[in-house]
């Protein structure tokens, strides 16, 4: 199921490390990026079956790590931090509070496939919660009004 591309990127990430399996992270995430951002079990096997390892190997290393989607996801994958510093500061109810904008529940994807709402462990900006990510970019500081903009403008992308 991967293409001759994730191959070659794969095979620029294994010449970085000193063996295959040092590239499986990476190479999990650019599978996962050529798949509409999330990993089938077929990708993981792939990525297991170049990289020599056992494929429950690495189906175990993809569902240890929350960056690894094992369902397909929306366009845009919201995860906010629900650690304990943006707890404090008020993480669950941001979180409810873009649910019921979106009418989803935590892990749930809306029916036209545009968010997908997720919760995720310290996203490293406890200075700046209460949090999230989506995609790369980072959003900090959060307030409702903030994540009523954020949705607004993610809506029209
Ligand atoms: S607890 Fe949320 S960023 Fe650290």
């Amino acid at each position: 199921m991967l293409t001759e591309e994730v191959y070659k990127k794969i095979d620029t990430l294994i010449a970085k490390y000193p063996t295959k399996k040092a590239a499986l992270l990476p190479a999990l995430w650019v599978a996962q990026a050529a798949n509409d951002n999330w990993l089938p079990r077929e990708a993981m096997a792939d990525v297991a079956k170049y990289l020599g390892l056992a494929p429950a190997y690495v189906e175990g290393v993809a569902t240890f790590y929350t960056m690894y989607n094992k369902a397909p996801v929306g366009r845009h994958h919201l995860e906010v931090c629900h650690n304990i510093v943006c707890m404090v500061v008020g993480a669950d109810e941001l979180i409810d509070h873009i649910g019921g904008k979106l009418g989803v529940g935590r892990g749930e994807t809306t029916p036209d496939r545009k968010f997908t709402l997720n919760t995720a462990e310290c996203l490293g900006a406890c200075a700046n919660a209460p949090c999230m990510m989506v995609g790369d970019t980072y959003y900090e500081d959060l307030t409702t009004e903030k994540v009523d903009e954020i949705l607004a403008d993610l809506a029209r992308k």
